[in-house]
């Protein structure tokens, strides 16, 4: 059996996903009388005086956020307003995405516009004279607040449980002070990329994490570790995690034993106040530093151990045991081999 992202026994009531405006601090330097004399923006016209911006927007996950054979697929198995409103923002969210909203997915207007007005420009802090022919406000919250509307938000049985954590990872990682767009928008051409490759981006997942493996007699041990990674890794949707595999061989080559070890969130069913809700029963992603071991069975005689790291996307599995899960998609991030001791 396969369950979607919102399921899990518990009845569904659509929440809004959080598409309010959290407060933060900021400057606005948009020409005195403009917000009402200057036309309202239009993604087309951002679009067409920005071509640097467009080209990488074009090819992100952003502008494909509705349109992705993932997304529609899960989409159609639950149809629920709470997707569409953050997957398909151009779009009702209380019918089937129409095709305008449906190509456009998340768009220029929809990072760098506040709600209510169409005239004045988000922008990052910058120092110096601002030359738009439009509004400009500068403030933190375009490269942060801005993403933690979409990629912070609790189930739509609205009980609390998040889905997504990934701003108040960043909050508690050692990487707090640095924002999320000055990690994933690298300089490209005198300007900023729009590209948001991440999980696509099988070299960038590779250089995400350090392994160091280590054979002593019948004991292996490892060592991952996470770098430059400003939240857990991985974060954001639920179906993600790392496996590290370790097959033992004869001296033959022949396969004797496998063994995994998984990196991800668990859910479960829990009971609140009469009902079953679904929790979160562990988060075992990478955060830090982790010593991961295993020992070897003796008798088998093992010769080679062979290990890999692999970045997973999983089915949701209605069981607690990750190896029952359906891996849908992986990224191998490393591999080696552990020769017989000497
Ligand atoms: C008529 C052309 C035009 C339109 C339409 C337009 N811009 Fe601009 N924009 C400019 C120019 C010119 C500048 C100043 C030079 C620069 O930074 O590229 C600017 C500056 C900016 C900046 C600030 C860059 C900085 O200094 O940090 C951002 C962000 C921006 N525009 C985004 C947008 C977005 C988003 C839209 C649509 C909602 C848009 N612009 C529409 C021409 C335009
Ligand atoms: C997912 C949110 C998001 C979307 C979608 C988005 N932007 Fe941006 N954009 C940002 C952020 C964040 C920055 C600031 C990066 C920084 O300086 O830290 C930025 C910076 C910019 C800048 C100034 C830096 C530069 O590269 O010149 C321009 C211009 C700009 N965006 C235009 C656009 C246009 C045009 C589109 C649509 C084609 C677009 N943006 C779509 C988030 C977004
Ligand atoms: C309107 C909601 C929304 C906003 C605002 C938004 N995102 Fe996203 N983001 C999404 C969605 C939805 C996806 C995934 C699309 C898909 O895979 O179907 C995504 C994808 C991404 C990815 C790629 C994830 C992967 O697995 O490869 C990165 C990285 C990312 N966003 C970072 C950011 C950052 C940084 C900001 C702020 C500058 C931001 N986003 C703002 C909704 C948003
Ligand atoms: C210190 C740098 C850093 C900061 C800050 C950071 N990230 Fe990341 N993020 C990474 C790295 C590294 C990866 C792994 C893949 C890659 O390189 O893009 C990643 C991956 C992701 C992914 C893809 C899922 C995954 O784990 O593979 C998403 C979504 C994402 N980040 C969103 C965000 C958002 C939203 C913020 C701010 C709340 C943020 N990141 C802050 C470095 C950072
Ligand atoms: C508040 C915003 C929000 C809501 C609501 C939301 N998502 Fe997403 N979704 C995201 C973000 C952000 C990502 C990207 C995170 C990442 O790539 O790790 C994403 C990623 C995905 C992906 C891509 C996973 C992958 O492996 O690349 C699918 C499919 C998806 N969502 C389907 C859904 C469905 C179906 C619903 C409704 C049950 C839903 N989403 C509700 C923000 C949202």
């Amino acid at each position: 059996m396969r369950l979607g992202r919102a399921r899990l026994g518990a009845a569904l009531l659509v929440a809004t996903a959080s598409a309010l405006w959290r407060g933060e601090p900021s400057a606005s330097a948009s020409p005195a009388g403009s917000a009402t004399r200057a036309p309202a923006l239009s993604d087309e016209a951002c679009i067409a005086c920005h071509a640097d911006a467009a080209r990488t927007w074009q090819g992100s996950m952003h502008h494909a956020s509705a349109s992705n054979s993932a997304y529609e697929t899960a989409v159609y198995a639950e149809p629920l307003a709470f997707c569409r409103r953050c997957h398909a923002p151009h779009g009702d969210p209380s019918r089937e995405t129409g095709e305008a909203a449906r190509q456009a997915g998340i768009t220029c207007t929809t990072c760098h516009l506040r709600s209510g007005d169409a005239r004045t420009v988000l922008a990052s802090p910058r120092a110096g004279p601002v030359s738009a022919p439009h509004g400009v406000e500068r403030s933190t919250a375009l490269g942060q607040a801005v993403c933690a509307r979409c990629h912070e938000f609790d189930f739509p049985d609205a009980r609390g449980e998040r889905m997504q954590k990934t701003a108040t990872e960043h909050r508690a990682s050692a990487y707090a002070a640095v924002s999320c767009s000055s990690c994933h928008m690298p300089a490209a051409g005198g300007h900023r990329s729009h590209a948001f490759a991440a999980s696509r981006d099988a070299a960038a997942l590779a250089r995400a994490v350090s392994v160091d493996a280590d054979r002593n007699g019948d004991r292996l041990r490892f060592i991952l570790e996470p770098r430059g990674v400003g939240h857990a890794f991985p974060t954001g949707d639920l179906f993600r995690r790392l496996t590290l595999t370790v097959v033992t061989e004869d001296a033959a080559g022949r396969p004797l034993a496998t063994k995994r070890r998984y990196f991800g969130r668990v859910f479960g069913p829990a009971r609140s106040g009469g009902e079953i809700v679904r929790r979160e029963i562990a988060d075992e992603r990478l955060f830090t530093r982790t010593e991961v071991n295993f020992s070897l069975d003796r008798r088998a005689d093992p010769t080679t151990v062979r290990w890999q790291l692999d970045y997973e996307r999983v089915a949701f599995s209605p069981t607690r045991h990750p190896e029952e899960a359906v891996v849908e998609g992986s990224v191998t991030l490393a591999r080696g081999t552990l020769g017989p001791p000497p």
